[in-house]
């Protein structure tokens, strides 16, 4: 098992570079396999959640060019094989082979999807199954595979009880090749909605009103070869945006959309945290005086749930008493007892963290439960005295590109030990 050393104390300065969004590219990748001729999607992450994707795409019989930050998917000879367990265990978004491969081809075979165990234990599908089966699709689970079919997808109005991320890409997913027109009420509104919409309709999809709630397809017979850059990572940015205010000497984070970060820098305009951000680049120092503050997650444009785990340990820098309730999940607060053995005081009570501050942090050994819960070990790490040791790393790993390299190339002390 890998493990991440870190002592505690060094200023981070320089730039660090912003990559491709996670939970972009793991959608697009398998959207890439509705194009009936070929595709390439630019700026994907060096995450190991993409390698996970492309393993299920070649036994799909697709051809995959990986060219470092790009990707090149055949997928004109798709041959609709049963996706098995080892594949689609390794993660939660293996699921958008459920809508890709009913959009293309009517009929899907897979195991259950894996991913982080943070919310329900199973992180359900209802709202996706629903979707599928108000186009017309069959679901049936048979030895713990999911097996869906239509003889014909007929686009339907959808309305979704909750703007769940997942099952508004792969309801679109499902819907662009349906007979006539789709609309998706109540859709999620996040930014790597819009992404993935961008890539179909580049394809030659009619899709509309992506990152709005109500999202209108009218389905098409074929889809052309097509591209997409990845949007910028909002999660990645904001947890090194959270290093500079734990611990940045004009630390710059170079490939921010400031759009994307609303949420977040109206707390930080709160805390008195300063910031400066010129075009794509944000640029900060290590605050002095922190005001405490509450914060309550809530879907996009709102405070983002992924966000919450690394703000926690900048809410324990704050002078007095901070709050933090996670709506999105009903289990995500892995981070806590760790950062309380390194010092903190946390108490949760009913989903709410409340965060006495402030916190001198000591280095300890700690097990990164999540990934984002992994990121919050990481900057706790960076600002503890003494050596942090964190194991269970391949959660961090599967969404944070090259992150050792890119703490110690603005001079955290930072490495990673078989
Ligand atoms: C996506 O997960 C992200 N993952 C998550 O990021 C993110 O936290 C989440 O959206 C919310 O923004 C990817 O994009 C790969 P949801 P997703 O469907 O699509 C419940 C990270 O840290 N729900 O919006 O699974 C669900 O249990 C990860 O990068 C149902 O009940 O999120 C959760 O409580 C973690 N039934 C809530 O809705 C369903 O059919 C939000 O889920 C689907 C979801």
């Amino acid at each position: 098992m890998k493990k991440i050393i870190i002592n505690g104390g060094n200023k981070l300065s320089g730039t660090i570079n912003i990559g491709g969004a996670k939970n972009s590219a793991v959608a697009l990748i398998p959207a890439a396999i509705l194009s009936d001729e070929n595709t390439t999607i630019y700026n994907v992450p060096n995450i190991t959640d993409k390698k996970a994707l492309i393993n299920i795409l070649e036994t799909l019989n697709c051809n995959v060019t990986d060219e470092k930050d790009s990707l090149i998917i055949d997928s004109s000879k798709l041959e609709n094989v049963y996706i098995k367990e080892d594949l689609s265990s390794k993660l939660r978004a293996s699921y958008y082979f459920m809508g890709a491969l009913l959009g293309k081809c009517k009929h899907v075979e897979i195991a259950l999807p894996g991913g982080c165990n943070i919310g329900k234990s199973s992180r359900p599908i209802n709202f996706h199954l629903k979707g599928f089966e108000q186009l017309g699709a069959t679901i049936t689970i048979e030895d713990d595979k999911y097996i869906i079919h239509a003889d014909e997808l007929k686009g339907s109005k959808i309305y979704l009880d909750f703007p769940s991320v997942g099952a508004t890409i792969n309801i679109m997913l499902a819907a662009v090749k349906a007979k006539g027109k789709t609309v998706i009420y109540n859709a999620a509104k996040e930014p790597e909605i819009v992404n993935i919409a961008t890539f179909l309709n580049n394809m030659g999809a009619k899709i509309t009103g992506a990152g709005t709630s109500e999202i209108k397809i009218t389905g098409v017979d074929y889809l052309h070869k097509g591209i997409i850059e990845v949007i910028p990572d909002r999660i990645e940015a904001a947890t090194y945006i959270i290093a500079g205010a734990l611990i940045g000497d004009n630390l710059k984070i170079n490939g921010v959309i400031e759009e994307h970060l609303e949420s977040l820098l109206s707390k930080f305009d709160e805390m008195g945290i300063k910031y400066n951000i010129k075009d794509f680049e944000l640029t900060i120092s290590a605050a002095e005086k922190i005001k405490h503050t509450s914060i309550k997650s809530q879907v996009f444009p709102g405070f983002v749930t992924d966000m919450g785990q690394p703000m926690c340990v900048l809410l324990t820098q704050a002078n007095g008493v901070s709050f933090f309730e996670e709506t999105i999940y009903d289990n995500r607060m892995g981070h806590v007892k760790y950062l309380n053995n390194m010092g903190a005081n946390i108490e949760v009570k009913d989903n709410t963290e409340i965060i006495c501050g402030k916190t001198e942090y000591k280095g300890k050994k700690v097990k990164a439960t999540d990934l984002r819960a992994g990121a919050a070990m990481v900057l706790a790490g960076l600002i503890a005295e003494g050596q942090t040791e964190i194991s269970n790393v391949e959660h961090i790993l599967r969404g944070y590109e090259n992150i050792i390299e890119k703490l110690s190339n603005v001079g955290a002390d930072i490495k990673i030990e078989e």
